[in-house]
């Protein structure tokens, strides 16, 4: 058994990001990002137009980055801090990107610190628009957005639909949220990949079987593993469908989600797209079983206070009833929880549903497996090899997996 194992890949680790910030309400938010993109281990320099500073000051920022943020173009200390910024820069994200700070982005104007920043870097760019819903679908706004995407290969992330400023209630032009934000981010720091606009299916989550209109048969799975690891595929470039079973976690940005309820329902879901993906994860916990029959009313307690007998039939295997349809030389991956005989049950699995390996943990530990943010896994591979991982968040466990999964993407071609 090995030991040694890839190190988890940071997109954000360690990077340099050049984080513009225009005038616009929303530039509140975009403190939380900076605070979530320092947690994440990047170096921020904020960069605010004189717009943004009259909602938000460049304290601020300092504040949660711990690193100087700027205004001026023209300051006596650093008359050419347009150009580090620029040269230093891993990526540069604008949120919010106002309707101005577009138009004078696809012009090429050079008017401020941000606007020369964009011009003395190569790094990719994010720009995060931000505006009422007129504003946004103005041809003149439109006509900007697409010349920033098709001739500065900039990536325009959002805008989504919410509540507005000024009282305006509901539209599009909403700036997306920190958290989604900053898998775009991701996605352009990792740059192009074996997984570039491949398709990657993955299930997650536990399966929900009806006992009567209010009751069902279930597990705890919290579907966390499997929302990270569609996650981490779309950050490197993937072209993500989530089949999920019921779960309480906010829906992954970028990723194509299929709610199911069944084991029936997500067959169903995997037989359709399965023959067309090149990889499929397999993170779910469907349940064995559902009851045979699903009453139509809601089942009352007997006078008797006999308990009732519920009568089981097996569900569809989703992995082993759709294995004739997978796509030639795709890669698949299990997982499997087990209370005991860990290493030997998930071999009988991995060879039996022909993964290329499994992801196999232990359902008795109180920081691993369901329901929590931590996982320890071992990884069980076609062949014979064993990798052991420490305890690590499950972000960091689908970080492992999607390394091994560009390994074998990369021996395959
Ligand atoms: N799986 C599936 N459909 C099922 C049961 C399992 O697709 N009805 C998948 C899981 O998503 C996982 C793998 O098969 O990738 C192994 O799941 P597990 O529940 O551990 O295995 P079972 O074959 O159900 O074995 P057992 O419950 O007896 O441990």
């Amino acid at each position: 058994m090995s030991t040694s194992f890839l190190n988890p890949r940071h997109p954000w680790q360690g990077r340099r990001v050049v984080l513009g910030v225009t005038g616009s309400i929303a530039a509140y938010k975009a403190v939380a990002l900076a605070r979530l993109l320092t947690s994440l281990g990047a170096e921020v320099d904020a960069v605010l137009t004189h717009g943004a500073s009259r909602f938000v000051s460049p304290l601020s920022f300092e504040g949660v980055t711990g690193r100087s943020s700027s205004t001026e173009l023209f300051s006596v200390e650093n008359s050419a801090l347009h150009i580090s910024l620029g040269l230093e820069a891993d990526v540069v994200c604008v949120a919010p990107a106002t309707a101005d700070f577009i138009s004078r982005a696809s012009l090429g104007r050079a008017n401020d610190l941000l606007t020369t920043t964009l011009l003395a870097t190569r790094a990719p760019v994010v720009i995060c628009p931000a505006m009422n819903t007129n504003m946004y679908t103005h041809p003149q706004t439109q006509t900007n957005l697409k010349h920033l995407i098709d001739h500065l290969s900039y990536r325009v992330a959002g805008p989504g639909v919410g509540a507005l400023a000024y009282g305006e209630n509901h539209g599009l032009g909403r700036m997306l949220a920190p958290e989604e934000i900053i898998e775009e981010v991701g996605k352009a720091l990792v740059g192009p990949s074996l997984l570039t606009n491949k398709k990657v299916l993955v299930t997650a989550g536990p399966t929900e079987e009806s006992i009567d209109p209010v009751r069902f048969v279930s597990n705890r799975s919290s579907g966390r593993m499997g929302f990270a690891i569609a996650q981490a595929a779309y950050r490197l470039g993937a072209s993500v469908r989530l089949i999920s079973g019921p779960v309480a976690l906010p829906d992954p940005y970028g990723i194509e989600l299929v709610k199911v309820h069944t084991a029936q329902e997500m067959l169903v879901s995997v037989s359709d797209y399965r023959p067309k993906a090149d990889v499929s994860v397999f993170a779910a916990a469907v349940s064995d079983y559902r009851p045979k029959n699903i009453e139509s009313r809601k089942m009352k307690r007997s006078k008797g206070n006999e308990a009732p007998v519920l009568d089981l039939m097996a569900n569809p295997d989703v992995v082993l009833d759709t294995l004739g349809n997978r796509k030639e030389k795709s890669i698949n991956v299990g997982f499997a929880l087990e209370t005991e005989s860990i290493l030997e049950n998930a071999q009988e699995k991995l060879e039996r549903k022909q993964f290329d390996f499994l992801v196999a943990n232990s359902a008795t530990e109180t920081d691993a497996g369901f329901d929590v943010e931590t996982n320890r896994v071992a990884l069980l591979f076609a062949g014979g090899r064993c990798e052991e991982l420490p305890l690590m968040t499950k972000h960091d466990v689908s970080e492992v997996i999607l390394s091994h999964i560009l390994e074998l993407l990369e021996n395959r071609l």
